[in-house]
């Protein structure tokens, strides 16, 4: 198994960033619960954040080439915006979790459209940290 875990705009300020809605948990913190749980299970786990839209593309089409097989994204502020990170996510064909730490669907409604969510296999979306690594067990354990 090669996992590729996508972190969009202002989620490296995890922790300090509006702590009331997306909680304490560091970026850091997540990330290290995240390899702990690949590493057990023997799977390649790689992990991108990225403020910038290009990057986070690109990286997403190298996925198309580099053995990934599964993809778990917070595309974050990006979620409701990018039709142009919707699309690449479209053209690796790759089956994907789409992740958000609150539940932007009780939140202002123009955070309650997702370009995403009707190409992915699922959605979690209000559980916090935990989203991650519920998407993550169910990515090691899909076939
Ligand atoms: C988010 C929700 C988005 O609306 C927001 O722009 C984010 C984070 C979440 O994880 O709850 O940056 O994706």
């Amino acid at each position: 198994k090669h996992i590729l875990v996508i972190h969009g705009p202002n989620l490296n300020l995890l922790g300090k960033r509006e702590p009331e809605i997306y909680g304490k948990t560091t970026l850091n913190d997540i990330n290290k619960k995240l390899h702990e749980m690949a590493d057990a299970a023997k799977a390649k786990l790689d992990v991108l954040q990225s403020n910038s839209e290009g990057i986070l593309i690109d990286r997403i089409q190298l996925a198309m080439q580099d053995g990934t097989d599964f993809i778990i994204i917070n595309p974050a502020g990006l979620t409701h915006t990018s039709i142009t990170l919707r699309d690449a996510i479209a053209a690796t064909g790759l089956p994907f979790i789409e992740i958000h730490l609150s539940n932007i669907y009780a939140r202002e409604p123009y955070r309650q459209k997702s370009f995403f969510s009707d190409l992915a296999i699922g959605v979690i979306s209000g559980l916090g940290a935990k989203g991650y690594e519920l998407a993550l067990q169910y990515a090691l354990t899909k076939q």
